[in-house]
């Protein structure tokens, strides 16, 4: 029986749950600390587990605890000097999007990761969606021929319900970005994946159209994110992508949708109806589809397995014990970082930003 791999996690909120119980459906795992400078959320997180390390401090946790597997779950600013903290404790890391505040920053961290010998994980959750990494697969198949044109939305309603309050998202000093990083890193990594090619130049809009919001107390505070953006980009090899985010779409709860034409055919999906595609393969799919501007609805294939299992915070386990899977790695977060400081060079000058 091999030793269990030593797990703890830095900022115990909200995604740091997933993390926690998606890395324990491995089995073989210890939990041996946590850390957060909450004091109640310490306590919810070390109810379940009382034999680990709880401190607000992460480095007297990552010192006590000596973990493995690290997962930084903090807010975006503090990412960077997580990482570099949970390297420097011989930790392997799982680290949320967006990888971090500035370009220079995810760099630093890849930088240290390699220095480190240690594995490094974005969390780029979209990668899961069996639709997404269905047609991911089709068209490196070359099921819909060369791409042409890359469509993409990730729309969220929640600031603009009434009952929203300012949180840190809200905040550019904490988050670095509003819904281009939170959303837009999303969208960025997801097309990268399910098209298989880079993006070489953007030119993009970013605003706040919320310009305050209620604070947990009533009172007014001033909304420093943007709250919806938008962006153009040619993708190596000529294709064209649209892309646009936003906080405040008022009828959409969560709806990210991708839509990929090339000369055979098209293929979109959509997150909240992850076990299909929509899909018009011209005559290959029917005598007539090719004639009619529907996407017909398929089934993802109920024996679909993926050539790489859903790269979940877990999947480092996996490869902790020896497999070969692929999984977002620290040089993905940095390219998806690399595109979203283009997007606010171009915003800042008003040109085309060239990767
Ligand atoms: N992959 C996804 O789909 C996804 C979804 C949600 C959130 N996220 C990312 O996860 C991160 C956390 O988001 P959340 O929704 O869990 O936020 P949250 O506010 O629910 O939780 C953040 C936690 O971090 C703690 N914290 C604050 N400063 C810290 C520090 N210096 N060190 C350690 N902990 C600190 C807070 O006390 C809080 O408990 C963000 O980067 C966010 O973008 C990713």
């Amino acid at each position: 029986m091999p030793a269990p791999l030593r797990y703890a996690i830095v900022g115990t909120g909200g995604i740091a749950r997933h993390h926690l119980s998606q890395v324990l459906e491995r089995g073989g795992i210890e939990v041996v600390g946590f850390s957060d400078p909450c004091a109640a959320s310490l306590e919810r997180f070390g109810a379940a587990h009382p034999k680990a390390v709880r401190h607000r401090d992460p480095r007297v946790m990552l010192a006590k605890a000596a973990p493995d597997l690290v997962s930084i779950c903090a807010p975006n600013r503090n990412h960077c000097a997580l990482v570099l903290a949970a390297l420097a404790a011989g930790a392997h890391v799982i680290c949320e999007k967006p990888m971090a505040m500035t370009l220079a920053e995810a760099r630093r961290m890849e930088a240290a990761r390699r220095r480190a010998r240690r594995h490094g994980l974005i969390n780029f959750s979209y990668r899961n969606c069996p639709s997404f990494r269905f047609a991911r697969e089709m068209i490196a198949a070359g099921e819909i021929g060369r791409i042409q044109r890359v469509n993409v939305v990730y729309l969220q309603s929640w600031l603009g319900v009434s009952s929203a309050r300012f949180s840190w998202r809200n905040d550019r000093k904490i988050a670095g970005f509003g819904a281009l990083g939170d959303l837009g890193a999303h969208m960025i990594d997801a097309a990268r994946f399910v098209s298989g090619l880079e993006i070489r130049r953007v030119i993009g809009l970013a605003r706040t159209l919320v310009p305050n919001m209620p604070d947990a107390h009533g009172k007014p505070r001033a909304v420093t994110t943007d709250t919806n953006a938008a962006f153009l980009a040619e993708f190596e090899g000529g294709g064209i992508g649209t892309f646009e985010t936003s906080q405040t779409a008022i009828g959409y709860g969560n709806h990210h949708r991708i839509e990929i034409s090339g000369s055979r055919g098209t293929i979109a999906v959509l997150s909240s109806d992850d076990k299909q595609i929509w899909m018009n393969l011209g005559d290959r799919l029917s005598r007539y589809a090719s004639w009619t501007t529907s996407l017909p609805e398929v089934a993802v294939p109920t024996g679909f397995v993926s050539a790489q299992p859903p790269p979940s915070p877990a999947v480092l386990a996996d490869v902790l014990r020896g497999a070969k899977h692929a999984y977002p790695t620290f040089a993905d977060g940095v390219r998806v970082q690399a595109v979203l400081a283009a997007i606010q060079r171009s915003e800042r000058n008003g040109r085309w930003a060239t990767l």
